[in-house]
């Protein structure tokens, strides 16, 4: 059975062929009598194998092949259609017998004599796939700053909060000992004073992590720079960028940086770690390579999966090479435009 009729004008052929679509049509007893190139592709059986065979049991999963001839009985039994010129999102089958959602539209010829049927058929699952994605992201980056605003919370209180109040004390014992005891009171105001110091240093720490005053100030070659003092290794940075550029890329790159640069304290055992960051053309090449251990993936915590969102999020990638025993690089493109 010729499957595109010989006869068809070449315009019509055209069409059926180079359609990314999978374009497949059936006679009245659902039997197949038309299938173009892209169905071979998104089904696995040649236009060949497919003719005169059962649409149902070539695409439709076992478990909705009962509907799908119900509702076809239904139609031919002057039942009002159901799926008819509509876009309706389905689950097909392939030839190995895997599911995947798609995307379907059918219609029915219109022609005298037993009716025929034609359907358009697209593969969603990269659509699919590319919006759970997404949902996962969105949710990891509410969680991730509910998660800061607790941690916040907890080191105000622990932190700078605990001091400022053992601070109130003691110069409220001060304002009471003022008369009685001068010299005990001089110790009280130097301990005051300790206290202060001590929790604004504190502050001005959290101040930094939120976003650091460098940054917003000088840009990425001075935030670098204060980076690299506060890491803890030894660190050369060997390119960073004089200009100013998106602060949406500035916050990014510095955050890249800080976390390669405190994993690199914390697991890499390193002799060595480099610091580049390089604009070419659009694109913010950032990149930190450590001489350590390796072994750093992708989703073994929680701080490059961040990194990962974060760059996402602007448009750019991230990449990790960590082989075992040689070191870890981590790479991140972010578009700056041109
Ligand atoms: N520079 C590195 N050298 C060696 N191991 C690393 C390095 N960076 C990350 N890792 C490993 O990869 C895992 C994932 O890193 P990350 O996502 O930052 O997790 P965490 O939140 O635990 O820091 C870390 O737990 C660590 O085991
Ligand atoms: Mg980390």
């Amino acid at each position: 059975m010729p499957l595109i009729d010989a006869d068809l004008p070449e315009r019509y052929r055209a069409l059926l062929f180079s359609s990314n679509d999978a374009v497949v049509a059936m006679d009245h007893t659902g039997a197949v009598i038309e299938w173009n190139p892209a169905a071979v592709r998104t089904f696995g059986w040649t236009a060949w194998e497919a003719a005169g065979r059962d649409m149902g049991e070539l695409i439709v999963p076992p478990s909705l092949r009962d509907r799908h001839r119900a509702g076809l009985a239904r139609y031919l039994g002057g039942g009002e259609p159901v799926v008819l010129d509509r876009r309706v999102e389905i689950t097909a089958m392939r030839r190995d017998g895997s599911e995947f959602p798609c995307e379907l539209t059918i219609t029915r010829i219109a022609q005298p004599g037993d009716p025929v049927f034609v359907g358009y058929l697209r593969d969603i699952t990269e659509r699919h796939t590319a919006e759970a994605e997404l949902h996962a992201s969105r949710a990891r980056i509410v969680s991730a700053a509910d998660e800061a605003r607790r941690r916040l919370e907890r080191d105000l209180h622990d932190g700078a909060q605990q001091h400022l109040v053992g601070l109130a004390l003691t110069l409220r014992l001060a304002r009471r000992k003022l008369e009685t005891d001068p010299a005990f009171v001089g110790e009280l105001l130097d301990e005051a004073l300790v206290d202060l110091a001590t929790a604004t240093a504190e502050l001005r720490e959290l101040a930094r992590g939120l976003h650091p005053a460098v940054l917003t100030e000088g840009g990425l070659k001075p935030a670098l720079v204060s980076l690299a003092k506060r890491a803890g290794v030894p660190v050369t940075i060997t390119a960073s960028p004089e200009e100013r550029l998106d602060a949406r890329v500035e916050i990014t790159a510095y955050f890249v940086v800080a976390e390669a640069l405190t994993n690199v304290a914390r697991y890499a055992e390193a002799t060595q770690t480099v610091v580049s960051v390089r604009r070419l053309g659009g694109v913010l090449h950032v990149e930190v390579r450590d001489d350590g251990r390796g072994g750093a993936t992708m989703g073994g915590g929680s701080g490059l999966r961040g990194l990962l969102d974060r760059v996402a999020a602007i448009g750019g990638t991230l990449f990790v090479e960590s082989p075992e025993g040689v070191g870890t690089l981590l790479r991140a493109e972010l578009p700056c435009g041109s």
